[in-house]
């Protein structure tokens, strides 16, 4: 049995949210758009099949559907929302358009003691969003569960394991969604919970394997988690066929080339090949100071060390990033017709295109915390794996007006002092991104009997969950004092700062 499950994408935005979940519950999940061919429906092997909610409506003419056939294969099914509508069409039911929409919260009335809701008796919360509405079962189908407005919210197909729901039991507001999914994927279905992050990277290890041969690779280095997790592992897989490369942008923060190398040295063991290109960065930017011109910049410079890089190497043919599972799926996809299928992100803008490179992105299927466990058996230190977020252009976008070296390092040290004062706190993982923004404005100061006349520093610190909106930390004014007690003391070049107190929107997270 290949204990793994396949779930058929219909384009809701929830389907990435019952991969997260099925993970959670130490089982292996794909997501594949609905419209695969029969033949790599059967090729993939699933051990239990996922039909997923979507926002079309099955009353529809040209609506999403897959072929009949899949109903014929034997294998557990489990329709969600559209998926269950499918489901009962395709299988001689009828399904209407509801005059009673349902929208948000419901509770559903458990009639049966189907293995389904195995351990869950009487009225449960969930949460539906839907406007169609099955009126006839099909054959074979009884019902498992009803809402006042939704007499057909849970049905089954018992003997044949066909399930559907109209509610969604993978949001955080169905509160017993996991316990429904668990039945039906390993009490229905027999799937082993044996899933971890361990046979994740020995699955991965041997997929790259297959992927690359021997031909050699190269992996561009960021120093965030992601492009050093995808390094760690290519390695392991690869050892010497791959080049990491990691460019020194000069904008990077206090301390971080040393940091980064140091962790591939001491805790991956794997070698790193640092370009120190700050000089070059440095004159690029020399008297710049649009935002616009600057990222395009310090991007482009980037790809032409890069392709330098590269062609020093040789003969690389595939290029590595760290794209994660949110970044792969557009689940609009599925409804772009048979060539609009699952787009990746180039990370590396640009860069497989110009250099005819092939992507090998080995951590695309997990979400970024995944990613921070499977850095950690890797290797990756605690305070590397939970590091904040830090924007590709580096502090280029933290200094507003034109970047000089003395501003940057100025702002590093500003920064330093700032994060280790959040760490100091215990409110680092409590806080989505904190920084330090120099400002091209000078004031004037006191110290001592001396007039100064110095740079101004805004400090930033916001919660988010995505980075999509944020709103600023709410830190008390003890701990503000302190910091800017500390930065005006040891940082030269700064005699004034200020709290971000804007959120996003209608601010934006960094300031340019
Ligand atoms: P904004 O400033 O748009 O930022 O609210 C949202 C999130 O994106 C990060 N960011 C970037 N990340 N390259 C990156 O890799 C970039 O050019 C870039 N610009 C912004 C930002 O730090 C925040 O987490």
């Amino acid at each position: 049995m290949s204990n793994k499950v396949l779930i058929l994408d219909f384009g809701s935005q929830l389907t990435q949210l019952i991969a997260r979940r099925i993970r959670e519950l130490n089982i292996f999940s794909e997501i594949r758009p609905y419209h695969i061919p029969m033949a790599e429906i059967k090729a993939f092997g699933a051990t239990a099949i996922i039909l997923s909610g979507g926002p079309a409506s099955v009353t529809e003419g040209d609506s999403p559907t897959i072929s009949k056939e899949i109903f014929d294969l034997g294998i557990p099914i489990l329709g969600i929302c559209y998926g269950k509508q499918l489901m009962c069409q395709l299988l001689g039911g009828l399904v209407q358009v509801s005059g009673e929409r349902e929208f948000g919260r419901a509770f559903i009335d458990i009639k049966t003691s189907s293995p389904f809701f195995k351990g869950l008796t009487g009225q449960k919360q969930v949460w539906m969003s839907h406007g169609d509405k099955a009126t006839k079962l099909p054959d074979g189908f009884v019902t498992l569960a009803s809402t006042d407005t939704t007499p057909y919210a849970a049905i089954a197909n018992e003997a044949k394991k066909f399930y559907g729901v109209q509610f969604h039991p993978e949001v955080a507001h169905t509160p017993d969604g996991l316990a429904m999914l668990r039945n039906f994927l390993v009490d229905i279905a027999g799937i082993k919970a044996t899933w971890t992050m361990d046979s994740f990277l020995e699955n991965a290890i041997a997929e790259v394997r297959k992927t690359v041969g021997n031909k050699r690779v190269i992996c561009a280095v960021s120093g965030g988690v992601d492009s050093s997790v995808v390094a760690a592992l290519l390695y392991k897989a690869l050892g010497d066929q791959v080049t990491n490369i990691f460019v020194d942008t000069g904008l990077l923060r206090k301390d971080e080339a040393a940091q980064v190398q140091a962790m591939f040295r001491d805790d991956f063991h794997v070698p790193l090949h640092t370009v120190s290109a700050g000089p070059m960065y440095y004159e690029r930017l020399k008297d710049v100071s649009d935002p616009e011109t600057k990222r395009k910049i310090i991007g482009k410079t980037f790809i032409d060390i890069f392709e330098e890089e590269a062609k020093r190497i040789g003969d690389a043919e595939f290029l590595a990033q760290g794209t994660l599972y949110p970044d792969v799926v557009e689940s609009v996809s599925a409804f772009g017709g048979p060539s609009a299928v699952i787009k990746s992100h180039h990370n590396v803008g640009g860069l497989p295109e110009r250099m005819n490179m092939k992507l090998v992105e080995p951590v695309r299927l997990l979400f970024k915390d995944e990613v921070r466990i499977l850095g950690k058996l890797l290797g990756m230190p605690e305070n590397m794996v939970g590091r904040h977020p830090f924007p590709g252009p580096g502090l280029g976008i933290r200094i507003p007006g034109d970047i000089t070296p003395e501003k940057v390092t100025i702002l590093q040290n500003v920064d330093a002092i700032y994060i280790e004062e959040i760490r100091k706190a215990g409110l680092y993982s409590k806080i989505w991104q904190a920084f330090a923004v120099l400002l091209p404005v000078r004031s004037v100061g006191v110290m001592g009997d001396g007039r100064t006349y110095d740079y101004v520093v805004s400090l930033r610190a916001v919660t988010s969950t995505d980075g999509m909106t944020a709103d600023f930390f709410h830190f008390d004014y003890d701990f503000l004092a302190k910091v800017s007690n500390r930065i005006t003391n040891e940082v030269r070049g700064v005699n004034r700062i200020l709290y971000d107190v804007t959120s996003k929107p209608p601010s934006t997270i960094e300031w340019e």
